[in-house]
């Protein structure tokens, strides 16, 4: 039977954690897709970065691919919340693939800044993680312009055409207080540095940082769930650190949560990723629920209610079948 710990264990839960508009838009995506053309449809990268998405949308009849390539002469593709480049979008033309864009909005927008910069000449300092997707396709847009900045270290090595012309945009999942320092050694560099009309992390983001925040000082462990791949995953678990709690782990779901953590632990914080679904949330409470965490309140520091419209090539679809 699974030992007690404490008496009576308490959990702050977070919120808003868990699913973001963008990620829902784009899981649904794929489920309409199957529904409208049946399976197999196939989808490039994961559609979000979460194993238990990946594997439930594989048992309805997603395909996963990791390029264009792979996908049959005429079939379905969706592409990932993450975005891609242009030249995929061409790709896929080539091959007559029927094609379905599931990036999210807050991407995309990033996508057109990134494009506009470049229109008017600018150098771009992307702020991102090496070899993400989402760096990846917005690199895409405008790849002769833009240099990747990977945290304030690289701030010193950037080298432009003209420190008059410089412009920064950023991946719409790190941490907002080390882009904020990054943004500033860039400046430091470059008096003259522009940068997007409003943020690029996107609200999410954000709204899942300040959360962890919040518990992080009164709490003696943070459970994140979420993927290893999931970088606003990952970054929530630093951020935790970051703001006091004296340890953070991330796990896929409740079977990765080790009772060796629980040494002398009384209240617990738990969180989730813009990409994780809330029943592995649910499974991390029941675990701890029948380890005598059963004092469960939970934080709220911000309300969200937005909702992303479905790809617009689904709804003609969707619209054509009714
Ligand atoms: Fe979009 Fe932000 Fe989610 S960029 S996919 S709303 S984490």
């Amino acid at each position: 039977p699974p030992r007690r710990l404490p008496p009576m264990g308490r959990v702050l839960l977070a919120k808003p954690r868990g699913y973001c508009a963008g990620v829902d838009r784009a899981v649904v995506t794929v489920e309409k897709a199957l529904e409208l053309y049946g399976s197999p449809v196939y989808v490039r990268k994961q559609i979000v970065h979460n194993l238990h998405v990946v594997k439930t949308l594989e048992a309805k009849g997603a395909i996963f691919v990791d390029e264009t390539d792979e996908v049959p002469h005429g079939a379905t593709v969706v592409f990932s919340a993450h975005g891609v480049a242009p030249t995929v979008h061409e790709e896929a033309a080539v091959r007559e693939l029927r094609t379905i864009d599931a990036t999210c909005p807050l991407v995309t927008k990033v996508h057109s800044e990134a494009r506009r910069f470049a229109r008017e000449d600018y150098d771009i300092l992307l702020i991102g993680h090496e070899g993400h997707e989402e760096v990846v396709g917005t690199t895409g847009q405008a790849p002769d312009r833009i240099h990747l900045v990977d945290g304030p270290e690289d701030a010193a090595g950037v080298k432009v055409r003209d420190p008059e012309r410089v412009a920064f945009l950023s991946q719409t999942t790190l941490s907002v207080d080390e882009t904020m320092t990054t943004v500033d050694a860039l400046r430091e560099r470059f008096p003259h540095l522009q940068g997007p009309p409003s943020d690029d992390i996107c609200y999410a983001t954000q709204n899942r940082q300040v959360a962890v925040k919040e518990i992080a000082g009164a709490v003696d462990l943070v459970i994140v769930v979420g993927s290893r791949n999931s970088s606003n995953s990952v970054r929530l678990v630093e951020v935790a650190l970051d703001a006091g709690a004296p340890a953070a782990y991330l796990v896929d779901d409740s079977t990765e949560v080790d009772l060796s953590w629980f040494d002398g632990v009384e209240t617990v914080g738990v969180t989730s990723g813009a990409s994780v679904p809330e029943e592995l949330v649910t499974g991390v409470m029941a675990w701890l629920a029948e380890r005598g965490f059963t004092d469960v309140e939970e934080v709220t520091s911000a309300d969200e209610h937005l909702l992303f419209a479905l790809p617009p090539e689904l709804r003609r679809e969707m619209r054509t079948r009714e």
